[in-house]
């Protein structure tokens, strides 16, 4: 009877302890892939052009979400949201094939935010910007 009761009490703590290590271990992967919630970032923000090199992607928050500005091999810019039309994670940007992915469900977009193939049934937002004394204002 004693033995029975230790047994389940040493199964409740390591069944506690797992639980918790799990949460531990999920909680960043969830922070990562969930865009903002609040809208505590600016609605407006300045991006120097030359952070923005030739076929990269820079990702920034607007207006408390998620947005990446690309700058396709050979100049030209676009302003995008990075959250992805199927349920809400963030792209990732894929620098060898110049396109984005997302990582929950293997979307794909090309670099101007149209579907490639997955589950996204549209396209990324697209964003207003302009750029005057090198600098791209987004929003
Ligand atoms: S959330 Fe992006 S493909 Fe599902």
């Amino acid at each position: 009877m004693e033995n029975s009761g230790r047994r389940t009490f040493l199964g409740l703590c390591l069944g506690g302890l797992a639980a918790a290590a799990a949460a531990a271990a999920a909680w960043p992967v969830y922070r990562y892939l969930s865009p903002r919630s609040t809208a505590t970032t600016a609605a407006r923000v300045d991006i120097p052009e030359k952070d923005v090199p030739e076929g990269e992607a820079k990702f920034f928050e607007l207006g408390g979400a998620s947005a990446v500005l690309v700058r396709k091999p050979g100049g030209g810019l676009i302003a995008l949201s990075a959250v992805c039309t199927h349920m809400g994670c963030i792209v990732q940007w894929e620098k060898d094939k110049l396109d984005f992915l997302c990582p929950c469900h293997g979307g794909h977009y090309t670099a101007e935010g149209a579907v490639i193939s997955g589950p996204p049934p549209k396209p990324l937002a697209k964003l207003p910007f302009t750029v005057a004394n090198g600098v791209i204002t987004v929003g």
